[in-house]
């Protein structure tokens, strides 16, 4: 118990209170709009099932070896994202991976703001009664809301301030504590929702565009968006889980936390495409539409559902919380590395770090409305930044960090900070050859193909 403070002779450094508040606080930064709201409409709009296999690949071969790589890094650095890469191999070259994580959580919370304020106007509409029947039109509303030039911003703002308070109360008193309360929550609110989403009319279909693949859809297009998909939910190679994993006791599994993590990230994706499609199918929605998907199909099912306002809460509600666990670690992983990068304290670096990456945010969310002619490589600001980071900056760095942990730190230092206080690191032969070769080639062939070199 004693070698973390033995291998730290400075300043003590925050620690999760229990075994169970680093797996929830992961778990809470990998399940949330990425589950919700961004898988289904890329289910939607790559085709269905052939996608969400690829996906499923793609998050077994190269997520979890990946994850368990991650978590390493920063238990055994101990250090922020940037700095723990350094820590661990003495090898100052590295570094440059951990801060591409970083300025991809910079980039990823400035839309992903967007959304969470969406979700968050949702919400309120729906406690104060007037979400059905606003939306009776299916959507129509929401095209307005989120292309004003106001109200989605003022949302947006009102997030980043609550996500600023929490990162600013630190490690144990805020993070750990918000998300040993939400995240339970959140499973129970599920599950009664698939329930009744698959027994509405016409759920079938909607079952068989989720799960009956018909391999005709894939292309290069689709392969890179599944790959970006799986990335982007589990908050892959963007140094949350070395931040995170720094925060945690030597004693702690690694790979039991990072099957843990990934367990929950799937089921949950699953359970929003399980409640999303059958309801699409039902109201004849078409599910290639976009970011709107889900805020569009949602308001459709409560409106003519049994205690459909009570059901609209507890979802908005949901959505919400899963948003705001996943905001925190976006703005935690700039913050932590602000904060020992120029030693100012939490208090300071949390609200600077914000204030920074809500004003990028507000271009993000008028590109909705009044920016939405300002493209570039035929996307909009908010596109471009999702497209970006999920599909090229996260798979690039996921790239970068299986070659520093099967070729730089290497696989048999891996597994010696794996196995520290007496885990086991089962299937280790296995991981090491997926680190060293399968992984890197999957993701260069991935990159190649989309960009038609091969
Ligand atoms: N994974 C989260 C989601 O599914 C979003 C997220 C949080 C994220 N931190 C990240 C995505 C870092 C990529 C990188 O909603």
């Amino acid at each position: 118990m004693s070698a973390r403070n033995a291998s730290n002779s400075l300043e003590p450094r925050e620690e999760w209170g229990t075994r169970l508040g680093f797996m929830l606080a992961a778990a809470g930064s990998a399940v949330g709009l990425g589950n919700i709201w961004r898988f289904p409409f890329v289910v939607g709009e790559s085709g269905g099932a052939a996608f969400v296999l690829i996906y499923l690949a793609f998050v077994l071969l190269i997520g979890l070896p990946l994850l368990i790589g991650e978590i390493s890094i920063g238990r055994g650095g101990r250090a922020n994202a940037m700095d723990s890469y350094g820590a661990v191999t003495k090898s100052k070259k590295w570094k440059f991976n951990g801060l591409i994580g970083i300025i991809v959580n910079f980039m990823i919370l400035s839309f992903y703001s967007v959304v969470s304020g969406w979700a968050f106007y949702y919400f309120i509409l729906a406690l104060t009664g007037n979400l059905v029947a606003e939306d009776r039109d299916y959507g129509s509303s929401f095209g307005g809301f989120i292309s004003d030039p106001l109200m989605p911003v003022v949302w947006q703002l009102l997030l980043m301030a609550i996500i600023i308070f929490i990162v600013m109360g630190g490690v144990k008193k805020g993070i750990e504590r918000w998300n040993n309360i939400l995240m339970p929550t959140l499973f129970v609110l599920l599950i009664v929702l698939v329930f009744r989403s698959v027994s509405l009319d016409g759920a079938g279909e909607g079952l068989r565009f989720f799960l009956e693949p018909d391999f005709s859809v894939i292309n290069s297009g689709v392969i890179l968006a599944a790959l970006g998909q799986a990335f982007f939910s589990l908050s892959l190679a963007s140094g949350v889980y070395v931040t995170y994993g720094s925060y945690s006791r030597s004693s702690s599994s690694i790979t039991g936390n990072a099957g843990g993590i990934v367990f929950l990230d799937v089921m949950v994706a699953i359970m929003a495409g399980l409640i999303i499609f059958p309801a699409v199918f039902h109201y004849g929605i078409d599910p290639g539409s976009g970011p709107d998907l889900v805020f569009i199909t949602f308001p459709a099912i409560f409106t003519d559902m049994p205690f459909g306002t009570v059901f609209a809460v507890i979802f908005f509600f949901f959505i919400f919380v899963a948003a705001l666990t996943s905001a925190i670690s976006l703005l935690e992983v700039v913050t932590a590395f602000v904060k020992e990068r120029f030693n100012i304290s939490r208090k300071i670096a949390a609200p600077v770090t914000g204030l920074v990456i809500a004003i990028v945010g507000v271009f993000a969310s008028l590109s909705f409305g009044v920016l939405s002619h300002v493209t570039l490589i035929d996307r909009t600001i908010f596109d471009l930044l999702d497209f970006l980071s999920a599909e090229v900056l996260l798979p690039f760095a996921g790239l970068v960090m299986s070659i520093f942990l099967g070729w730089i730190w290497k696989p048999a230092a891996v597994k010696a900070e794996i196995e520290k206080e007496g885990n086991r690191f089962p299937l280790f032969t296995l991981w090491s050859f997926l680190i060293k070769y399968v992984i890197p080639l999957v993701i260069l062939i991935v990159f190649l193909d989309s960009l038609g070199i091969i």
